[in-house]
C-alpha cells in the first residue's frame, strides 16, 4: 500500500461515522508547548465521528503576523530570478584574509543568485559575503549563513549518542544553547542539527549523531536541542535555527549501509522514525532537511507524502525544508529523473523548498516556472518560508557580525565545565565487579581501593584528535584534555603512580607494543584500558560490517587481562561494540562514546569517585552483528522465547521459538541499562485506577497514575534514572513487548526511598492503528517501572471502550 493510501480512507471515515475510540486522531499532540509557542485558531481535534476535520494549531513565535506582513511586501518586489536565488544554497570556504578577493560566487551573490551560504565560520568572511548581498544585490536580502554544529562550536561537547546517554533533556539544552551561543558570534544563525534519525542498527555510522533507538526518548531530546538553539526568541542575536534531519528514515538504511535503500511500513515510519520530528516541530524548529534514502521506492527528497501530506498539511510545518547535500541531484541517480530539470521538479514539487548544493534550482527553476510546470504560487510559498525566517532571525536589521567580538570568543571556564559536566552524565557503567572474590568491594571507584601504581594503556588513552569524534565542529584537539594527561595530573597531586604505553594503534597489526603493556600491567595495582575506534570510524559515510575492537585491540585486551590485575575497560565509540569476551573478563566496563574536550577530567572523576556514573544505555548493545537489528521495543512474535501470557511454551530449551541455534536471543546489555556506585530496589507497581475508558482518555479527561517505591540500597547516594515501560495487549495491531513513556532521575541518599510516579493519558497511551489513526483503543496494559527495558515485574491495567 503507497503511503499516502492511509490519509484517504481516513479522511472519509471522519464523516461516515466511527467509533469514538478510534476516531480522533489527526490532532496534533498536546506536549506541553514551549515559551517561544503559542496557540492559533484553537481548533479543537475532532474526537467525534460526523463533524467535519479540525486540526489544532500551534504556530512558533517566529511565524508571526508582523513578520508576514514584510514578507508579502518583499516578496511583491522580487523578479523571478529575485525569488529562485532566495532557493539556491552554496558551500563556500572561508576568505584567506582581510581584503581577499571573493571567489567567483561573489558575482552570483551579487544578483541575488545566492540565498544561503554554509561551511564559511570566519566572521571577516561571513561579513564580505553578506556585503554583497545586502549592499550589492539588487533586493539587498541578507544571506543566511548554516553550519553544522552538532555537539558544540569551538567546545565540543560529547557525541549526540554519549549527549543522549546522559537522559538529562535541560543538560542537552543547555550544549545547544551554549554552542548557539558560540555559532552566533561568528555569524552563524543556522545549524544542520539536530539529527533526530532513530537509529536500530549500530553498523550505520550516522548512529552516534543521533540520540539512539528510542522514539519517546529521541522526541523528548528533539525538543530539547531546538529549545537550547532556537533560544526563546530567534530575534536574540545568541539564537540559530534548528534543523531536523534526515527526513526521514535514513537511519534505517539496509544492511546499515550508508545512503541505503530503506523499506519501512506506513505504521513503523509513523509509531518510530516520524515521531522526533514531530517534536521538533512541535518545539518550533525552523527548517527540516529531506533525507538522501529512497523509502518504498520514493527517494526522501522527493517524497510528496512525507514532505507535503505528513509535514505541511497533518503538522502544519510552516519553516522551510532545506535538501541534503546534493540530494536534489541524486534524484537522477536514483533513476527517478533522467536530467537535471526533471530531478528539480520533482524535489520542489514534493516539498524540498532550498536546495542544497546542487545548483539545480538555480539552473532550471525559472524555466519550470515560465513553462507552467512549477507554480508560481508554490515558489512563492517556498519564498515566504525563507524569508519568514530571515525576517524572524532579525537578519535584515542585524545583516553583519561583530568581527572584534568574534575574535576575542575563546574556549572559556563555564563551556569547560559544561563539557566536563556532559562527559561525565554521557558515560555509562556496565559492569563493576570485586577485584576477586575475597575483597567485596567492586573495583569502581578506586577510590576505595589502595591504588599505589595505575598502568594506563591503549591508544585512545592519549588521543586527543579521537576525542572530537566525527563532527568537531571548530573545536581544536589542543584543548582537549586526554585521560592521560588528566590521570598524570591527579598522580601528581595524589601521589600515586602513572604508567603509560600505547600498546597497539587503533588498527594496529603490530604485537611490538604488548611486552611493554603486559609488564606494566604485571606491575601495577589497576589496570585502565582505554580501546575502541578512531573518532572518524563513525558519523557519515562510515557504516562499519564488523562491531569488534578495530585492529589488534581484542589481542592486547586478552593478553593484558592475563597478566592477571584488575582491569577497567573504557570504550571509545560512535556506536555500541559487541564486547562479549570483554564484557565477561574484565572488572569494571565503562562506554564513553567520546567525550568531547573534557574526555579526561570526566572519566578520572568518574574512575576515582568524585562523580558517580549516570549514563543509560539509549541503545541496545548486541552480541553479535547476526542479531541485527536488536531493539527492545520489538513485536512479541507469534512464537516469543519468553512467554509471559503462558501458552505452554518454554524458553530456553523450547524449539520452534524465534531465535537463532548459535546465538542468544538477548542483547548483551538491553535499552536501559547502567550501573553507578550504589544500588537500588524498586518496589511492586501500582496502577489506579485499574479500568479506564478509551473515550475518556482519548478526550484528555483520565489518566492511569502509575507509581513504585524507588529505595537506594548502598552506602553511597546516588542518581537512578527509574524507567517506565508499557505493554499493550488484546489491541487492533500487535504492539512492542516494552515502549519507554516516562523516566525521571531521582536522587536518593543511602537508605532513603521515594515514591516515583508517573501520569499516562491520551499523548502516552495512543497508537497508530490498524486503521492507520493515532488512537486509543481498548486493551489490556502491562506497566513496569524499572531501572532498564528488561528488568522488573509488571502493574496491571485495563482500558474499556
Ligand atoms: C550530511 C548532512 C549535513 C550536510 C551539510 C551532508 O552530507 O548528510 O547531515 O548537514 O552534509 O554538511
Amino acid at each position: 500500500m503507497p503511503f499516502s493510501a492511509g490519509i484517504i480512507p481516513f479522511l472519509a471515515s471522519v464523516s461516515a461515522g466511527i467509533p469514538p475510540f478510534l476516531a480522533a486522531t489527526l490532532r496534533r499532540r498536546t506536549y506541553a508547548p514551549g515559551r517561544r509557542l503559542r496557540r492559533v485558531g484553537a481548533l479543537a481535534a475532532v474526537a467525534v465521528a460526523g463533524l467535519p476535520l479540525r486540526i489544532v494549531g500551534q504556530t512558533p513565535a517566529w511565524d508571526s503576523p508582523a513578520v508576514a506582513q514584510r514578507v508579502e511586501a518583499l516578496l511583491a518586489q522580487m523578479t523571478l530570478a529575485d525569488k529562485v536565488g532566495q532557493l539556491n544554497q552554496i558551500s563556500l570556504g572561508d576568505l584567506t584574509g582581510p581584503g581577499a578577493p571573493l571567489p567567483a560566487q561573489g558575482d552570483l551573490i551579487a544578483r541575488g543568485g545566492v540565498g544561503a551560504i554554509f561551511n564559511v565560520t570566519r566572521a571577516p568572511s561571513i561579513n564580505a559575503y553578506q556585503r554583497e548581498a545586502v549592499v550589492a544585490a539588487p533586493r539587498h536580502i541578507p544571506l543566511l549563513f548554516g553550519q553544522d554544529v552538532i555537539h558544540g562550536f569551538r567546545t565540543l561537547f560529547p557525541i549526540p549518542l554519549g549527549l543522549s546517554a546522559t537522559w538529562d533533556p535541560t543538560l542537552v539544552e543547555a550544549t545547544a544553547r551554549f554552542a548557539a551561543r558560540e555559532a552566533a558570534r561568528r555569524g552563524i544563525r543556522w545549524t544542520f542539527s539536530p539529527m533526530v534519525d532513530i537509529a536500530r542498527d549500530p553498523r550505520w555510522g550516522r548512529m552516534a549523531e543521533g540520540a539512539g533507538e528510542d522514539p519517546y526518548l529521541g522526541s523528548m531530546l528533539a525538543r530539547a536541542y531546538v529549545r537550547g538553539y532556537q533560544g526563546s526568541d530567534l530575534a536574540d542575536s545568541t539564537s540559530v535555527l534548528a534543523c531536523a534531519k534526515h527526513f526521514v528514515g535514513y537511519g534505517a538504511a539496509e544492511g546499515g549501509r550508508e545512503y541505503n535503500t530503506t523499506e519501512i511500513s506506513e505504521r513503523t515510519l509513523r509509531e518510530v522514525y516520524l515521531a522526533p520530528f514531530q517534536a521538533a516541530v512541535e518545539a518550533g524548529a525552523g527548517t527540516i532537511m529531506s533525507a538522501f534514502n529512497a523509502l518504498d521506492g520514493v527517494p526522501a527528497s522527493a517524497n510528496r507524502f512525507t514532505l507535503t501530506t505528513v509535514l505541511r498539511d497533518e503538522w502544519g510545518f510552516r519553516g522551510l525544508v532545506d535538501s541534503d547535500w546534493t540530494s536534489v541531484r541524486e534524484l537522477m541517480l536514483h533513476g527517478i529523473a533522467d536530467d537535471e530539470a526533471t530531478a528539480a521538479r520533482k524535489a520542489f514539487l514534493a516539498g524540498v523548498d532550498v536546495d542544497m548544493q546542487s545548483g539545480l534550482y538555480a539552473a532550471h527553476l525559472a524555466d519550470l516556472v515560465r513553462s507552467g510546470d512549477v507554480p508560481v504560487a508554490r515558489l512563492d510559498e517556498a519564498v515566504r518560508r525563507v524569508l519568514r525566517l530571515k525576517f524572524a532571525l532579525g537578519l535584515f536589521e542585524h545583516p553583519y557580525v561583530d568581527e572584534a567580538a568574534a575574535a576575542a570568543a575563546t574556549v572559556n571556564a563555564d563551556g569547560i565545565a559544561l563539557a566536563r559536566r556532559a562527559a561525565e552524565a554521557s558515560c555509562v557503567l556496565l559492569e563493576n565487579r570485586p577485584t576477586r572474590a575475597s575483597v567485596p568491594a567492586s573495583l569502581l571507584p578506586l577510590a576505595d581501593h589502595a591504588v599505589r601504581r595505575i598502568a594506563l594503556i591503549g591508544p585512545l588513552a592519549d588521543s586527543a584528535e579521537d576525542m572530537l569524534g566525527s563532527w568537531p565542529g571548530l573545536a581544536d584537539a589542543v584543548d582537549v584534555v586526554t585521560l592521560r594527561q588528566a590521570l598524570a595530573d591527579r598522580a601528581a597531586h595524589t601521589g600515586f603512580r602513572l604508567d603509560y604505553t600505547q600498546g597497539t594503534g587503533v588498527a594496529g597489526t603490530s604485537e611490538a607494543g604488548f611486552a611493554a603493556a603486559i609488564a606494566a600491567a604485571r606491575a601495577a595495582d589497576v589496570v585502565v584500558l582505554a580501546l575502541g575506534e578512531t573518532g572518524r570510524s563513525s558519523g557519515e559515510a562510515a557504516s562499519r560490517a564488523h562491531l569488534d575492537l578495530p585492529g589488534n585491540q581484542e589481542a592486547l585486551l586478552e593478553a593484558v587481562v592475563a597478566a592477571g590485575r584488575p582491569v577497567v575497560l573504557i570504550v571509545f565509540s560512535g556506536r555500541p561494540l559487541a564486547l562479549n569476551w570483554a564484557s565477561a573478563h574484565v572488572q569494571a566496563l565503562v562506554f564513553a562514546w567520546f567525550p568531547g574536550l573534557q574526555a579526561g577530567p570526566a572519566l578520572t572523576r568518574l574512575l576515582f569517585g568524585d562523580a558517580a556514573p549516570s549514563g543509560r544505555l539509549t541503545v541496545t548493545v548486541p552480541r553479535s552483528v547476526g542479531q541485527i537489528p536488536l531493539y527492545y521495543n520489538a513485536l512479541n512474535t507469534g512464537r516469543p522465547r519468553q512467554d509471559p501470557i503462558g501458552f505452554g511454551r518454554r524458553a530456553p530449551d523450547a524449539y520452534y521459538v524465534t531465535g537463532y541455534i548459535d546465538e542468544p536471543v538477548t542483547p548483551l546489555y538491553p535499552f536501559g541499562a547502567g550501573l553507578t556506585y550504589t544500588s537500588f530496589r524498586y518496589g511492586a507497581v501500582s496502577v489506579q485506577p485499574a479500568q479506564l475508558s478509551a473515550a475518556a482518555i482519548q478526550a484528555g479527561q483520565a489518566h492511569f497514575t502509575v507509581a513504585a517505591e524507588v529505595r537506594n540500597t548502598g552506602a553511597r547516594p546516588g542518581v537512578e534514572t527509574v524507567q517506565l515501560y508499557l505493554r499493550w495487549r488484546g489491541t487492533s495491531v500487535a504492539r512492542p513487548v516494552h515502549e519507554l513513556k516516562g523516566w525521571r532521575k531521582v536522587a536518593l541518599a543511602p537508605g532513603e526511598g521515594r515514591r516515583v510516579e508517573f501520569t499516562l493519558g491520551r499523548d502516552e497511551l495512543a497508537f497508530w492503528n490498524l486503521a492507520m489513526r493515532h488512537a486509543v483503543e481498548p486493551g489490556s496494559l502491562s506497566f513496569w517501572i524499572a531501572p532498564d527495558s528488561a528488568s522488573g515485574q509488571p502493574g496491571a491495567a485495563a482500558v474499556t471502550p
